[in-house]
């Protein structure tokens, strides 16, 4: 069975961390709308050059660009098996747009206190090369600069900045926030405690999934 699953939540909620796990577990591809864009403004592209000022003040892409991304991304074949779209909709526009090309079987939104999210994004460190999300705290890599995984190195994204963390808290409650209720009403709301640690997240998702 296909699982066409996207992953709800606040910024910080744990969505990246949980979906490099489920996707093992699913054999779907895990596509991040936020490392696409990552991807992009590290190979100064021009979709990265357009999105960087916006990524970086905590704001959100435009509609157009971002659903125009997902739909080339929906354009390869490994999206037969299923995905984990995460970080995408975060508008009502784009699930509507999602509705137009796919099937979505649920929506899991990782439902999380406030002050778990600020220790979350404040502590977090990615790894320039993996993309792997360390914690300066949770899980910190040996060495604080260097990716235990994969020797590249560890930097502070700029939106995890206290001032960007504070936008995109106050853009999630007014755009992505609306979400949860627009999925519910279709009966494809699932929602999972995500104050724990990664491994009781991991078999809340397994539960509620029935997998
Ligand atoms: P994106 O990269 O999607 O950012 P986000 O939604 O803000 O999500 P995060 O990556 O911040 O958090 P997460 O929930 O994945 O948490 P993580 O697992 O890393 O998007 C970035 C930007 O791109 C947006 O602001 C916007 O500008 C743009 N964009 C993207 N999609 C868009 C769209 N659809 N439309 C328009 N614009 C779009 O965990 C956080 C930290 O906590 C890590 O350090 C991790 O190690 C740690 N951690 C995780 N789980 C646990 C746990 N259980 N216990 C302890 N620590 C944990």
């Amino acid at each position: 069975m296909a699982h066409n699953l996207i992953f709800l939540g606040p910024p910080g909620a744990g969505k990246g961390t949980l979906a490099v796990r489920a996707k093992d577990l699913l054999a779907v591809p895990h596509i991040s709308t936020g490392n696409i864009f990552r991807e992009a403004i590290a190979e100064k592209s021009p979709l990265g050059l357009k999105v960087k000022a916006i990524i970086d003040a905590g704001k959100l892409v435009d509609d157009e660009t971002t659903v125009a991304l997902v739909r080339e991304r929906f354009t390869r074949p490994d999206i037969r098996s299923g995905y984990i779209l995460d970080g995408f909709p975060r508008t009502i526009a784009q699930a509507e747009a999602l509705a137009s090309f796919s099937k979505v079987d649920a929506a899991v939104n990782f439902d999380i206190e406030d002050a778990a999210v600020l220790e979350r994004l404040g502590g977090r460190r990615v790894c320039r090369k993996c993309g792997f999300n360390w914690h300066r705290k949770f899980n910190p890599p040996i060495n604080e600069k260097v990716c235990d995984k994969c020797g590249g190195e560890v930097y502070t994204r700029d939106d995890d900045k206290a001032e960007a963390i504070q936008k995109r808290l106050a853009v999630y409650r007014e755009q992505t926030a609306p979400l949860t209720g627009w999925y519910r009403e279709k009966g494809l709301l699932v929602n999972i405690d995500a104050n724990g640690n990664v491994e009781e997240i991991l078999t809340l998702f397994k539960k509620a999934l029935n997998l």
